[in-house]
């Protein structure tokens, strides 16, 4: 065994594409020539649509290719493939049914496989799944000899680039062939999980080893549908190495005095707020700001017409927005009708196309429940990474009940912002009063005052000063801190009171007994 591991340690400079672009772009070009690959996944999370495209591959470059099937019959696997639009009708193409009715006789399969290998000069091997065949196998001893022949045999000495599929079993995620984990020069892991709450699958691969490829962020999300395996658009850069000092106006006038000069370029700003706060005319007038600066503004909204928006604009006097500019971009997406990958890849295409130096997305709230929360999370590191590479200003909105409790459910993607804004609507004297309150941000010393703001024709937002002498703005109903403070007094009163006439009457009752006695 020690042999194997040394000999395997050795560099590969050459790559096998493996058919899926953005896995080849994170393993350096892809799998290393004469490789040994695990890759292993739970039931239907999408391990053989892999190795289908790294087939297909190989028949593209002209490249012989023997899949081993333990399950599937040759017509089987050619229908699935095509099904993805990949075609393997190709001399190249050469499968293997690995029939292992009689235990007896494993030894014979195995050698047929070997010598399909050697005859056809493979290049490129699948065996579908390991797992099975070692468990057709006699015992140990013999499964171990057989991982020799295919890794010393197949894989270094004739050059094959090989593929074995493990499965893992439910909640496991380790292959049940710990010696092949070993001797393998990668190890690929698939997962396939299902979101309760939405009722969408998500799947993803991560890449646990791979000999002589430096791997970045070895996680990649994908879709498995009419394209077959369709990863997220890679994004390498969650956490660029950039901060940025220089302050940008809000353009509401105040908030930027709480913000102790504004918003920082390239910071990523969560606006919350119940429906009907202002999430939307505050995103209009900080787009409506940057135009005034001669800045490029991107408007992405899953929530209004691009009329409406602009209508609503110019009735709050917000000018640049309503008149529209080539420096301004608005966009409605439906993202219903889309998958995650293709979101995220859309906004980044947009974001890279037109080069904003300020960025709204409204609102968060839409891609739930759609989207699953692993999904959402995505793409909000995503908004934040480019955020920060570019040194753009984004705003994303999420919308949160309108009284009661402050919470919702992805709220584990808060700590993605740099900054956290607060729109309230509270009740006080039987009247809706709107209220802010910046909840942090990030480097900077702030106003944590929970302002009274408005929205005024023609004016626009204008935030006022704080609140004096209320109490649980936030909880959407205040208090008169006045008549709390009343209220508590009255009730120290009247204990007091009761105590005493506790006592007079404790005085009166001693008093007649002892007259009685
Ligand atoms: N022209 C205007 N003049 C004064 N107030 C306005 C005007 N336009 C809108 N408003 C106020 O702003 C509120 C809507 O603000 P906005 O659309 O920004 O809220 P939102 O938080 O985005 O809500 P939603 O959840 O519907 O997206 C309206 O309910 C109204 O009170
Ligand atoms: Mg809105």
């Amino acid at each position: 065994m020690k042999n194997i591991k040394q000999k395997a340690g050795t560099q590969h400079a050459e790559r096998v594409s493996t058919g899926v672009p953005s896995l080849d772009d994170m393993l350096g070009g892809g799998f290393p020539r004469e490789s040994l690959i695990l890759l292993t996944g739970n039931a239907g999370s999408g391990k053989t649509s892999f190795c289908l495209h790294f087939v297909a591959e190989g028949i593209k470059k002209g490249e012989p290719c023997v899949y081993v099937s333990l399950g599937e019959s040759r017509r089987q696997f050619i229908e699935n493939a095509r099904r993805f639009g990949l075609d393997l009708e190709s001399p190249n193409f050469h499968f293997f049914e690995y029939l292992t009715t009689q235990k007896a006789h494993a030894a014979g399969p195995f050698q047929d496989f070997l010598n399909l290998v050697v005859k056809t000069k493979a290049k490129r091997l699948v065996i579908d799944s390991i797992s099975a065949m070692i468990d057709s196998m006699g015992g140990q001893s013999e499964a171990r000899s057989a991982m020799h022949v295919i890794f010393e045999t197949v894989v270094k000495r004739m050059g094959v680039t090989a593929i074995l599929i493990g499965e893992t079993g439910i909640g496991r995620s380790e292959s049940n062939s710990d010696f092949t984990h070993f001797v393998a020069d990668g190890v690929i892991l698939v997962k396939l999980e299902h979101d309760l709450r939405t009722g969408r699958y998500s799947r993803q691969l991560r890449i646990e080893k791979m000999r002589g490829a430096a791997v970045g962020d070895a996680t990649l999300p994908f879709t498995l549908g009419d394209a077959g395996v369709v990863p997220y658009r890679r994004f390498n850069s969650f956490f660029p190495d950039k901060a940025y000092d220089t302050r940008l106006s809000t353009g509401v006038e105040g908030l930027d005095d709480v913000m102790g000069g504004g918003l920082f370029r390239g910071s990523t700003v969560l606006l919350k707020g119940a429906t009907g706060t202002g999430k939307t005319n505050l995103s209009t007038t900080f787009v409506n700001e940057g135009l005034k600066r001669g800045e490029r503004c991107l408007y992405i909204t899953n929530e209004d017409s691009v009329a409406e928006l602009k209508k609503g604009a110019s009735l709050l006097g917000l000018d640049e927005v309503a008149r529209g500019s080539d420096r301004l971009r608005m966009e409605t997406v439906d993202t219903e009708s889309m998958e995650m990958y293709e979101l995220a890849a859309k906004v980044q295409q947009m974001v890279e196309e037109f080069r904003p130096q300020r960025l709204v997305y409204d609102g968060i709230s839409g891609l739930s429940p759609a989207f699953t929360n692993q999904e959402i999370k995505y793409f909000v590191k995503m908004l934040r990474g480019l955020s920060k590479e570019t040194g753009m200003t984004t705003v994303m909105t999420n919308t949160i009940s309108i009284v009661g409790a402050l919470d919702n459910p992805d709220e584990a993607i808060s700590s993605w912002f740099d900054v956290m804004l607060i729109l309230r609507n509270f009740e006080l004297d039987g009247a809706m009063v709107r209220s802010m309150v910046l909840i942090k941000m990030r480097r900077s010393q702030h106003d944590r005052t929970i302002h009274e703001f408005e929205i005024m024709p023609k004016k626009g937002i204008i935030v006022k000063g704080g609140f004096k002498g209320l109490e649980n703005i936030l909880s959407g109903s205040a208090k008169r801190s006045q008549t709390v403070a009343e209220f508590r007094l009255e009730e120290k009163e009247i204990t007091k009171r009761e105590r005493q006439e506790r006592a007079a009457r404790k005085t009166e009752f001693e008093k007649r007994k002892k007259a009685k006695a």
